[in-house]
C-alpha cells in the first residue's frame, strides 16, 4: 500500500465517540461557532456565477425563530442556464480520467472531515437531527464519497468480453451528461452527497436541487466539492422548492434524473420525464429512492431484552423521520401482551426535546406540515385502534409530536399502511411468523424490513419470503452503512440500485460495446 488515498481499501469513517466529554465540549463549541455564523447564506450557483437572495429561509424545527440560512430561489433561467453549464462541462470532467475525478471527490471528503462538527452542528440547527445522528450523516456523506471515488476507477476498467483471433471487443462506461439531483432534507448532507458523487465520480455533471427545508446543509455539500477540486462547470445548485425540481425534470437537456423523496413527488417525476421535451433526442431514466412502510416481525422465540431497546430506537430516533424507521410491528400472539407492556414503559419515559442535547430521544419533526400530519394519523389511530403509550409532555415551542404506540387497529386502518413518517409505531397481533410475511407481503411499498427470532430456521423462511430491499436480523433496521449495508427498496420504494453498493454507479452510465477487426490489410502510411 502507498500513501495515496486512493490505494487504501474503503473503510467507513468512524462516527464520534459521544461518551467522552472531551468530545462532548467540542460539540457544544462548534455549536457556538455555528451560531455566530447564522443565518447562511446560500446563493444560486450557475458554474462559477452565484446570486445571493433570501427568498427562502431554513429555520430550526426545535425553535422556528431561528433563522439557519436564507437562500435565493432559481428561476426557470437560472436552471436553464446551469443546465447549459453542465452540457458544456461534462465532456471535458469525463475526459480527465476516473483517476482524477477521484481525486476531487477524496479532496471534498477531506474537507468534510476537516469541518465535521461544524457539519454536525449545522444539521442540529436547520434539520433538528440530534447529535449522533447528525454526526452519523456527516460520516456517511464523506463514505460516498470515498465509496463511489473508488468505484469509478474500478467501472473505467470495464468488464472482460470474449476475445477471439482477429477481434478485438471492448465494453468501456459513458457518462450520461447532466444528472438533475433532486435531494430530501432528512439526511441532508448525506442523501444529497451520495446522489451527487455517483453521478460524477462516473463523469458527469450535476445540477443539485436541494430539499428546500436544508439549503444550508446543501452549501456546504457545494463547498466541499468546489474546495476538493471539482470544476464549478459540473456542479450547480438550484435551491427552491418543488417546481425548481420540476423545471429541472422537464429541461430537454437533462439526461438522468436521481430523485431520493416521497412516493407522490418521486412518481410525479417520472410521469414528467418519461414525455420528451421538443429536441429531446434520448430518454431520462429516473433513479428513484422513495418511501417505506417498514415492518419488524417478532417470532415467539424472539429475545425480548434485545427486541425492546432496538424497536424502539428504529421507530423513534430522529422522530421516525428516516426512511428506514420501523412503523408497523408484527408480534405473535403468545408474546403481545409482553411486548406492548413493556415497549409501552419505555416509550412513556423517552426524552422528546431539542436536538442540541445529548439526553434527547426524540427531536421536534422537520415542519408545521409534518406535525400536523402526524397528529392526523394519531387522531386515526385513536379512533381506529388503540393508544397503548404516549410520551408527554413535549415541548409547546417547536414542531414536537409525541411518540405513540398504537394497537388494535383494523387491517385496513391507514395507520397501518401509509407512510406517517414521525413518531408513530403500530403493534399488530400476528398467529404465526406466516401471516406475518403475509401481511408483509401485501404492502406496496418493501424497503427495509427487520426480524427479531432465535430460531434459524424462522430466519432463512423470514430470509426467503420477504420483499423488502433491506432485512435486519436480531438487530435495529435503521442505520445503514456504505460498503456493508447497500441500500435501497422494492416495489413502490424504489427503482434504484442499492446506494452506497457495488453496482450503485452502474445507473450513471451508458455501456458502450465497441468490436474492433484486428485483421489489417497494410499499413497506414
Ligand atoms: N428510499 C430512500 O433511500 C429514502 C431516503 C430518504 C428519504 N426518503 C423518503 O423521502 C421522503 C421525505 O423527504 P421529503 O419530505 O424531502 O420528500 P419530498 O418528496 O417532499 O421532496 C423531495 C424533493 O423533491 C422536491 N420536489 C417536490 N415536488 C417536486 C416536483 N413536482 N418535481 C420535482 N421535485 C419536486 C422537493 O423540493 C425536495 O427537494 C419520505 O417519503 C422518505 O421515505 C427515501
Amino acid at each position: 500500500m502507498t500513501g495515496d488515498p486512493m490505494h487504501a481499501p474503503f473503510a467507513n469513517e468512524p462516527t464520534l465517540e459521544l461518551r467522552r466529554a472531551a468530545v462532548r465540549a467540542r460539540l457544544a463549541d462548534s455549536l457556538a461557532t455555528l451560531e455566530r455564523e447564522l443565518p447562511i447564506s446560500v446563493p444560486v450557483r450557475v458554474g462559477g456565477d452565484t446570486r445571493a437572495g433570501n427568498d427562502l429561509s431554513s429555520t430550526d424545527p426545535g425553535d422556528p425563530e431561528r433563522l439557519v440560512a436564507h437562500a435565493a430561489v432559481a428561476s426557470e433561467s437560472d436552471v436553464d442556464a446551469a443546465v447549459r453549464r453542465a452540457t458544456a462541462g461534462y465532456r471535458s470532467w469525463h475526459a480527465s480520467g476516473a483517476a482524477a475525478r477521484a481525486s476531487a471527490l477524496l479532496g471534498a471528503a477531506a474537507w468534510l472531515r476537516e469541518r465535521r462538527l461544524e457539519l454536525a452542528a449545522l444539521e442540529v440547527r436547520e434539520c433538528a437531527k440530534p447529535w449522533p445522528e447528525a454526526d452519523a450523516d456527516v460520516c456517511e456523506a464523506i463514505d460516498f464519497l470515498e465509496y463511489y471515488a473508488r468505484g469509478a476507477i474500478e467501472l473505467e476498467r470495464g468488464r472482460k468480453l470474449l476475445q477471439v483471433p482477429g477481434e478485438r471487443n471492448e465494453l468501456r462506461y459513458v457518462p450520461r451528461g447532466v444528472v438533475a439531483v433532486i435531494a430530501p432534507w432528512n439526511f441532508p448532507l448525506a442523501i444529497a452527497c451520495g446522489m451527487t458523487a455517483g453521478a460524477l465520480a462516473t463523469g458527469n455533471a450535476v445540477v443539485l436541487k436541494p430539499a428546500e427545508q436544508s439549503p444550508g446543509c446543501a452549501e456546504k455539500l457545494v463547498q466541499a466539492l468546489l474546495a476538493g477540486g471539482v470544476p464549478a462547470g459540473v456542479i450547480s445548485l438550484v435551491p427552491g422548492e418543488g417546481e425548481v425540481g420540476a423545471a429541472l425534470v422537464r429541461h430537454r437537456d437533462v439526461n438522468a434524473i436521481a430523485f431520493t423523496g416521497s412516493l407522490p413527488v418521486g412518481l410525479e417525476i417520472m410521469r414528467a420525464a418519461v414525455e420528451p421535451a421538443p429536441g429531446q433526442r434520448h430518454l431520462k431514466p429516473v433513479i428513484a429512492e422513495l418511501g417505506g412502510k417498514n415492518c419488524v416481525i417478532v417470532a415467539a422465540d424472539a429475545d425480548l431484552d434485545e427486541a425492546i431497546p432496538e424497536i424502539l430506537g428504529s421507530a423513534f430516533a430522529f422522530a421516525g423521520q428516516k426512511c428506514s424507521a420501523a412503523s408497523r410491528v408484527l408480534v405473535h400472539e403468545a408474546i403481545a401482551e409482553h411486548l406492548l407492556d413493556r415497549l409501552a414503559g419505555a416509550v412513556t419515559v423517552l426524552d422528546v426535546g431539542q436536538a442540541d442535547q445529548l439526553g434527547t430521544d426524540v427531536p421536534p419533526v422537520i415542519d408545521r406540515e409534518a406535525q400536523e400530519r402526524v397528529a392526523r394519523y394519531a387522531r386515526l389511530a385513536e379512533r381506529q385502534g388503540r393508544i397503548v403509550a404516549q410520551a408527554e409532555p413535549v415541548p409547546d415551542r417547536g414542531w414536537f409530536c409525541a411518540p405513540i404506540v398504537a394497537t388494535d387497529l383494523a387491517e385496513d386502518s391507514e395507520v397501518l399502511g401509509e407512510e406517517i413518517f414521525g413518531p408513530l409505531l403500530a403493534v399488530q397481533r400476528v398467529r404465526d411468523v406466516e401471516r406475518a410475511c403475509d401481511l408483509v407481503d401485501e404492502l406496496p411499498f418493501a424497503l427495509t424490513g427487520g426480524l427479531f427470532a432465535r430460531d434459524p430456521g424462522t430466519v432463512r423462511y423470514v430470509r426467503d419470503r420477504t420483499p423488502v430491499g433491506n432485512l435486519y436480523v436480531n438487530r435495529g433496521i435503521t442505520g445503514a452503512m456504505v460498503g456493508r449495508q447497500p441500500f435501497g427498496g422494492n416495489r413502490l420504494s424504489g427503482t434504484g440500485l442499492k446506494a452506497g453498493g457495488p453496482d450503485y454507479l452502474l445507473q450513471f452510465v451508458q455501456q458502450r460495446a465497441v468490436s474492433e477487426n484486428t485483421m489489417r490489410h497494410g499499413l497506414v502510411v
